[in-house]
């Protein structure tokens, strides 16, 4: 049986053919907050759809939200971890971008990073995964624009992205309103809930 990772290669491999998934420069820049995942701890059901997004069955964006610990993490950690890319959160990212802006960001060479720079390896990155969107209620204007950017890099280049919430979008509408949430939910939209720290199973559903 094909995994999710094979699948997902072979969906990269097949509508991008200049990527080269190994030998990606940004593999492991951001690395995924799961260091090993078993595919086979996902959910069997929740893992057929994700092949079916890979296969181009289903679209692309992947919008995951629900209950903190009902493993939509772990899920983006694996694709990073076979494929390359960035997942971060996106306060992260946003800081990251605003530190750029002011001239305060650097490689660990010591050289200085653009934000464009910045912007171009997010856009150019195999598979990015943005976590832990409307982890604060309340969101400055700055920080707005940029996540709406984050969010509008990824569509231009149509690459495989993840976007992760532990809001439902009624709750996410409040904080970044509904142009960002129609644009991370306009294609694949899952809820899923269950705490797996205390055992208990993953329940899903397929929204969109
Ligand atoms: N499929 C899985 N099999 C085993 N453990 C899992 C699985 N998914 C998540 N976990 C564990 O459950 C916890 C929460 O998962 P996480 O992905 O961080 O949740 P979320 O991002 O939805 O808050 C972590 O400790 C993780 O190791
Ligand atoms: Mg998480």
């Amino acid at each position: 049986m094909q995994t999710l990772g094979e699948a997902l290669k072979l969906a990269i491999h097949e509508e991008r053919q200049n990527i080269d998934i190994e030998v990606s420069g940004y593999r492991g820049c951001y690395p995924p907050p799961y260091k090993g995942v078993d595919v086979a701890q996902i959910d069997s059901r929740l893992r057929d759809v994700l092949r079916a997004i890979c296969k181009g069955l289903r679209p692309w964006p992947l919008f995951m939200y629900g209950d903190s610990g009902s493993g939509k993490s772990y899920i983006g950690s694996h694709a990073i971890l076979r494929y390359g890319g960035w997942h971060i959160n996106t306060n992260a990212m946003v800081e990251m971008m605003q530190q750029a802006m002011k001239g305060e960001l650097y490689y660990e060479s010591g050289y200085q990073r653009s934000r464009s720079e910045v912007m171009d390896a997010w856009a150019q990155c195999n598979v990015g995964v943005l976590d832990e969107i409307g982890e604060r209620k309340q969101v400055t204007e700055s920080h707005y624009d940029l996540a709406k950017q984050v969010v509008d890099l990824r569509d231009r280049v149509i690459k495989p992205t993840v976007y992760i919430s532990n809001r439902d979008p009624e709750e996410l509408v409040e904080i970044y309103g509904d142009p960002f949430v129609s644009r991370i939910s306009r294609g694949t939209v899952i809820e899923i809930n269950g705490d797996k720290r205390r055992g208990e199973p993953t329940r899903f559903e397929v929204k969109q």
